[in-house]
């Protein structure tokens, strides 16, 4: 309610400023010992009787958050006050990077959308291994999505990928190849079938553990192109994150996510799911209990969310976690 409140205000305020103002406002809170009990009281109760186990990791509940909310990892001591099940940060790039020139990310409030062309900005991977190193793990499983810098040669991304993978293995509980932002030139032409092969192997190399490794795929990918990269990564890979923003709108450029991503997104899932049995995390468009059991039904073992948090506010993941109890 009172996120509901104050939403008017936030909304005439640049999207990506607010973005800023309450990271910041959560970082500071993050070193003082019961910040994530304070969030978690504040927030109300979540559901019960959700964990689960998938890929190896036990996970409190299925409902977790997206990539690009906490893209350095700074807020991974208290975001699970707010109900999640498991964080998602990054994308991290390999060395820092300042992302594309501002405005770069937009609210579309009539349709609860976000378009945004960040274009991974990242303190790069030595900064987040160095903050992650320095901070307890979260309360909840960690995933680390690996990005590329701008203007890496294709021929170079295994190589890339695997070295971001190496500062950053042991603090992650899975890692996503993220193979389909649509804001960094070339990216997603690493989605055929060979450079798939290439990138997951030089990574499975670097992967003595066998921490899980998942692809993360674009909503605008063809279906034959499809039906390719799922057959190639999946005789390497741990499972898929279906999936990123899409191209495919009106208006400013960037990638489109929130609710009119929803169906497409879902749509994707379940071409997915019916070609591998991996485990799937399925995320876009999500911001209700319903839209989440319409997920997990299409074939998702995990959810994850980010547009529908900057509509619904800090309550978002508490109120789909009791719908799903
Ligand atoms: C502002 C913003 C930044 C994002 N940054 C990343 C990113 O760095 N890496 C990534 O894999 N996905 C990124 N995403 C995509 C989300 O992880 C997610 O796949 C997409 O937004 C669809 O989910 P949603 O509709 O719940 O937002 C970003 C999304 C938004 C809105």
């Amino acid at each position: 309610m009172l996120y509901d409140a104050v939403k008017p205000f936030l909304f005439k305020l640049d999207a990506e400023r607010v973005h800023e103002e309450m990271s910041g406002l959560m970082a500071l809170a993050a070193p003082v010992p019961g910040a994530e009990k304070v969030l978690s009281i504040l927030t109300g109760s979540g559901g019960k009787g959700l964990s689960k186990s998938v890929f190896g990791v036990n996970f409190p509940n299925p409902v977790g958050l997206a990539a690009g909310f906490d893209k350095d990892g700074k807020l991974i001591s208290v975001l699970p006050g707010l109900g999640f099940g498991f964080l998602e940060i990054g994308s991290v790039t390999l060395e820092p990077q300042p992302g594309n020139a501002k405005p770069r990310l937009f609210r579309l409030v009539g349709e609860g959308a976000v378009i945004n062309r960040l274009g991974f900005n990242s303190e790069g991977a030595r900064a987040v291994a160095l903050r992650l190193s320095m901070s307890p793990p979260p309360s909840v499983p960690l995933g680390i999505n690996l990005g590329l810098n701008k203007g890496t040669d294709a021929k170079d991304a295994p190589k890339k990928y695997a070295q971001t993978f190496k500062l950053l293995r042991k603090f992650g509980d899975y890692f996503v190849v993220n193979v389909s932002s649509p804001n960094t030139p070339g990216l997603r032409d690493l989605q055929t079938a060979t450079n798939l092969a290439d990138i997951l192997s030089t990574l499975q190399d670097a992967n003595p553990d066998h921490k899980p490794v998942l692809v993360k795929l674009s909503p605008d990918l063809a279906d034959a192109d499809l039906t390719a990269c799922v057959a190639s990564a999946a005789k390497s890979a741990q499972g898929f994150v279906v999936s990123n923003t899409t191209i495919q709108h009106e208006g400013e450029p960037g990638g489109l996510s929130g609710r009119p991503l929803k169906v497409r997104a879902t749509e994707l899932l379940r071409k997915v799911r019916a070609m591998t049995a991996l485990p799937l995390i399925g995320v876009g468009g999500i911001a209700t209990p319903e839209d989440a059991k319409e997920r997990l039904d299409a074939g998702a073992d995990l959810i994850q969310l980010y547009t529908g948090l900057v509509y619904g506010g800090p309550s978002t993941i508490k109120r789909i976690t009791r719908g799903l109890s």
